[in-house]
């Protein structure tokens, strides 16, 4: 049976609304402006890479980008969007590069929705096998949201507008560090459910999930302004 809380086809047909809504379509040149460093005019292979968010501003500086995604209809999004950047698809927790790369990264808390700490771990170390000699990896995840947790439980309220009102609900199970659940966006008359599941992190366990795959931290900043 397949997973309906696993990240799935249905976010494809929301997607660039809801990235505007939240703001993440303004964030992207910011987002970009900051990766292009570490990608040193060279390469770089984005995890989850999605409609190209990211990575097609990345690749208008002049960065070589390529991407894995697991969802079709995102990589459909992408291959109409941009014929600068190429794809192919893959689990994130499992992938093989022919290439290497100066940067590997993953961006939007993606990383999280790898849902257990084992294919945590093997994302890295598949992230690490598709880096150069010398090469670095960005992930960009949110400190847990644990607050306003009541008995395990918690709502929150992602955006009301004069036309949306997007909340999530969520069940915690401490043991797993994982969130199941439920975006609920309604619009007009219109109600959309988008369930999905992610395994949190701290970034002491990032740490050391990233030192056992052979990383080594360099930097950490809270925004892609170097806050
Ligand atoms: C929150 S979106 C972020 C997309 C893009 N990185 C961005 O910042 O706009 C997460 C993306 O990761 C993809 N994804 C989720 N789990 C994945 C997995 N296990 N392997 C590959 N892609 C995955 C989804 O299909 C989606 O495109």
């Amino acid at each position: 049976m397949t997973d309906k809380f696993i990240y799935n086809e249905d976010w494809a047909s929301i997607y660039e609304k809801f990235s505007i809504l939240r703001g993440k379509r303004d964030e992207a040149a910011e987002t970009a402006a900051f990766l292009e460093r570490y990608a040193s005019g060279g390469s770089a292979l984005e995890l989850g890479i999605g409609d190209g968010r990211v990575a097609v501003p990345l690749s208008e500086r002049g960065v070589r980008v390529e991407g894995v995604d697991n969802s079709d209809s995102m990589l459909k999004l992408l291959a109409r969007r941009t014929d600068l950047v190429k794809f192919w698809k893959a689990d994130i927790a499992n992938f093989r590069s022919e290439q290497r790369y100066n940067l590997v990264y993953c961006v939007w808390n993606t990383f999280t929705f790898v849902v257990t700490r084992e294919a945590q771990i093997a994302c890295l170390r598949s992230a690490v096998e598709a880096l150069d000699d010398g090469g670095t990896m960005v992930i960009d995840v949110g400190v847990p949201p644990l607050d306003g947790l009541v008995s395990g439980q918690q709502t929150s309220t992602l955006l009301v507008d004069h036309e949306n009102t997007i909340l999530n609900a969520a069940v915690h199970d401490p043991l797993t560090q994982t969130f199941v659940s439920t975006l609920l966006w309604f619009s007009g008359t219109q109600v959309r459910r988008l369930p999905h599941r992610v395994r949190y992190v701290y970034h002491q366990e990032l740490d050391t999930m990233a030192e056992c795959a052979g990383l080594e931290l360099a930097e950490r900043w809270g925004d892609w302004t170097r806050g």
